[in-house]
């Protein structure tokens, strides 16, 4: 089995989810309200995992301020698994949060050497997908870490704030976050803290519960913000709350690789691509011949389409249910459940896709002026 790497910038060999939640202290999600439970994320625990959310369900519940802050490595291609984090957004928007999302081009230059100009390239194909998601444009704010307003107090306060953190982080702490460390990584980690306590400053919001939903391997991101966050006497910051998303297996059962397009499904794929990808390379539960299947029936659990399914592309508790239950028994046949698959995703890209080319006229809008 390969070597297993887990940290903010490299995910390698298998997750142990169990492990990570009690080893990084984060708690399982229970007793949510009930549109929580109507979301399929939430009903079916592909949100597994939180910390401090209370302080957020009491700003939905009592009207207040509450902000939805998360960002996004443009390095690779967008691809499905990351449009399961923008459904976050638009839901907990309906519910009244203001979202920020912060484009992370000085971190893919500093922890992978890729220069801002193709950063800001590949933001644009991701903030395509984020707004074709149904993101209200009103109500959120997309920035790129290197040009963070026009506003001068605004990108002041933003910069300021990376500065006077770096006071109340020791470098032992660092080293336990991260491991290995070099000086372009701890800015990165600095800015990322900016990124998520900012906008309770006063030149932003003013203090407010924030809530920053993003994938487990993020977490030492979290801790380090949380902790320094907490010995700035001024200004007093609202402790931050997160949530966590499994991840989003590639086709072949690992992770999704944005280096290997045969790895995942793109939101730009065509019909043609993902039948081919899904007939392809996308991991079977299923027995070797039909006699076996349909003697000993699949399993599921295992089976990257089934998953897709669960995590994102069938919303009907019933139908999946029944999936479930006909491919285990062996009632359901691979190629059948391929082909649902392959109808279901279609079905999808076809409207994402319209809703692209929507918001190619105001995407410029969200990406700065050379
Ligand atoms: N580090 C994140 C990633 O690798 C991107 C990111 C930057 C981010 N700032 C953030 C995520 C603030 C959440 C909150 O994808």
């Amino acid at each position: 089995m390969a070597t297993e790497v887990f940290n903010p910038w490299e995910v390698k060999g298998d997750i142990d989810y169990d492990k990570l939640i009690k080893e990084f202290g984060v708690s399982p999600l229970k007793e949510l309200p009930d549109v929580f439970n109507k979301e399929l994320g939430y009903k079916r625990k592909i949100i597994f995992a939180h910390r401090d959310i209370q302080r957020v369900l009491e700003a939905i519940k009592n009207k207040k301020k509450f902000v939805m802050m998360t960002g996004l490595m443009p390095t690779g291609k967008c691809h499905i698994g990351h449009l399961m984090i923008v459904k976050q957004m638009v839901f907990f928007q309906k519910l009244g949060a203001k979202v920020y999302i912060a484009v992370a081009d000085l971190e893919a230059y500093n922890a992978r050497g890729q220069s801002l100009e193709d950063s800001k390239k590949i933001a644009q194909d991701y903030i395509l997908n984020y707004l074709a998601m149904g993101l209200d444009p009103k109500k959120c704010d997309i920035y790129f870490q290197s040009q963070r307003s026009n506003d001068a107090e605004k990108s002041n306060a933003y910069y300021r704030l990376q500065n006077l953190l770096a006071k109340h982080a020791t470098f032992n702490e660092f080293k336990a976050v991260y491991g290995e460390i070099t000086p372009g990584k701890m800015l990165s980690s600095l800015l990322q803290a900016s990124d998520m306590l900012h906008p309770q400053l006063k030149e932003f919001e003013g203090s407010c519960p924030v809530i920053v939903p993003v994938g487990i391997d993020q977490d030492p991101h979290l801790r380090l913000a949380r902790d320094i966050s907490q010995r700035i006497k001024d200004p007093k910051f609202t402790q931050l709350s997160s949530i966590y998303t499994l991840f989003m297996p590639g086709l072949g059962g690992g992770k999704m690789s944005a280096s290997d397009p045969n790895s995942y499904i793109a939101p730009t794929d065509t019909p043609e691509e993902v039948k081919r990808k899904i007939n392809k390379y996308a991991f079977s539960g299923g027995q070797p011949t039909i006699e076996e299947h349909r003697k000993l029936g699949g399993n599921p659990d295992i089976d990257v389409c089934f998953s897709y399914l669960k995590m994102f592309f069938e919303e009907d508790d019933k139908k999946l249910e029944q999936i479930y239950k006909d491919y285990k028994k062996g009632l359901m046949l691979t190629g059948e459940l391929k082909q649902y698959t392959i109808d279901k995703i279609n079905e999808f890209l076809k409207v994402h896709q319209k809703k692209r080319e929507e918001a190619k006229k105001i995407v410029d809008k969200f990406i700065y002026k050379a």
